[in-house]
């Protein structure tokens, strides 16, 4: 059925919504806010900002000028540009999707979990101990089966009556949530020095190449960028789509999510003195110290609580679905399997494959940085090459829809030279400490 009867978005709303619908998740408002305190607060924001307008938009943009430009799923997509010898890349992305789906199912699923423990029990006593009791093991295991359950059904539905139908109504209802939280957490009474720690730092030491390799793999991980995923939403777009507003849209939208998350945890955390559990921050911080303060807060911290975990659990699920969708849509395309055929059986493949992260959170902790700062970045490269290098006209494609944007060159032009060569000094630093926790999960076991 490659190519004949594609389907299409119902709407441009739909597309915008399902978009930061995948960008929106995990990684704005659990993955932000430990970087940003690991990293020293507001000198990481700043730097993130500005990758995500320097390297991350024009990524974007190669991404959807590909993907509607084609209308195939990756690995078509990319031969269709550059001929067969480019398929490589997109089984490169395939696999990242079925990387990080199968770990970050495990994330959703503790979030799952805690929204039901607010909604049932109350937050726990001793949330630390709390954490270490349901983050590995079997319990950890069977939310990441009830999430991916929810995923798999969703996906099933297709584009327009599963994926669109779900961001328009959780998107909304994603942003209202955040909001309430935020406005929440500014009438606590030690607020401001939450804000005083995101807000203002001291710039000179803070930034260091292991911060710039942290800012550019969240950049690629938060707009959901290096892996096909803006590529595949948008080969459901009609030929006369205006991509660089739909992509300065879908960026802004991430990055004030991103934002407006840091204002709801850091005030939340330092309103109960709480700084110390996150500064020590590893990838669970957030799972013990927020549901501290919520617990300290009593039956208002078990409402706000709740409906913070929620946010976490919508994001995480129109996310998780843009991650399911690469894989589906790469089977659908390319073994012409039917769409409820492609989504039973990766979804289950990529459900078994969280197994190991369900039962050992070393593991999860060293896909993540897999996934980051090996496959993101380098199929950003490798996309960004592509596009500026090899695709014949991008700047023709592109400009479909947008006749008169002045800056297509220079996009042309970042994408050649300023997006590779940064994302090779990065790999360069991230791929050898990268290996490094790989093989030193592998010898500790
Ligand atoms: N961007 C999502 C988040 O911030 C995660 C995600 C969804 C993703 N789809 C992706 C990351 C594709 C990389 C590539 O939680």
């Amino acid at each position: 059925m490659a190519g004949e009867s594609r389907e299409q978005w119902n709407s441009r709303t739909g597309f915008i919504f399902a978009a930061v619908g995948s960008a929106v998740g995990l990684g704005n408002m659990w993955r932000f806010s430990y970087l940003t305190a690991e990293n020293g607060g507001a000198a990481f924001v700043v730097l993130y900002l500005l990758l995500t307008l320097v390297i991350g938009l024009p990524v974007m943009l190669a991404e959807l000028t590909v993907g509607r430009g084609a209308g195939k799923s990756p690995i078509q997509a990319l031969a269709h540009y550059g001929g067969p010898r480019w398929r490589g890349l997109g089984a490169v992305f395939v696999a990242a999707g079925f990387i990080i789906l199968s770990y970050y199912g495990v994330i959703a699923g503790w979030t799952l979990r805690y929204a039901g423990e607010a909604l049932v029990t109350g937050f726990a006593d001793d949330p630390g101990l709390h954490f270490r009791n349901i983050r590995e093991g079997s319990g950890a295991f069977l939310f990441h089966v009830f999430f991916m359950g929810a995923t798999i059904g969703i996906v099933a539905g297709g584009v327009k009556r599963g994926i669109e139908r779900v961001a328009v109504i959780a998107m909304p209802a994603l942003f209202f949530l955040v909001c309430a939280v935020a406005l929440y957490a500014a009438t606590l009474d030690g607020a401001g020095a939450g804000y005083r720690y995101y807000l203002n730092t001291d710039f000179v030491n803070a930034w260091s190449l292991d911060v710039l390799v942290d800012a550019a793999g969240q950049a690629f991980f938060s707009l959901s960028l290096g892996m096909g995923a803006m590529l595949t939403f948008a080969s459901y777009l009609p030929r006369e789509s205006h991509l660089p507003n739909e992509s300065l849209l879908i960026a802004s939208a991430d990055f004030g999510v991103a934002f407006l998350a840091g204002l709801m945890v850091f005030p939340l955390i330092f309103a109960l003195g709480l700084s110390g559990d996150v500064s020590e921050s590893t990838l669970g911080a957030l799972f013990v110290a927020l549901p501290k303060a919520f617990a300290a807060m009593g039956a208002a911290g078990r409402v706000v609580g709740l409906l913070f975990f929620i946010a976490l659990v919508v994001g995480a699920l129109t996310s998780a679905i843009s991650l399911l969708e690469v894989v589906v849509s790469a089977t659908i395309d390319g073994l012409n399997w039917s769409r409820l055929q492609s989504t039973l059986v990766m979804g289950l493949a990529i459900t078994a494959l969280g197994a190991p992260s369900a039962w050992n959170i070393g593991f999860l902790e060293v896909m993540d940085k897999v996934a980051n700062n090996l496959f993101l970045l380098g199929g950003g490269l490798g996309l960004s090459i592509f596009v500026g290098w090899v695709m014949k006209d991008p700047t023709g494609e592109v400009a479909v829809g947008a006749e008169g944007v002045p800056w297509f060159g220079l996009w042309r032009g970042l994408l050649r030279f300023v997006v590779p060569a940064f994302l090779i000094v990065v790999l360069w630093n991230s791929v050898p400490a990268t290996l490094r926790a790989v093989w030193g999960l592998i010898s500790a076991s």
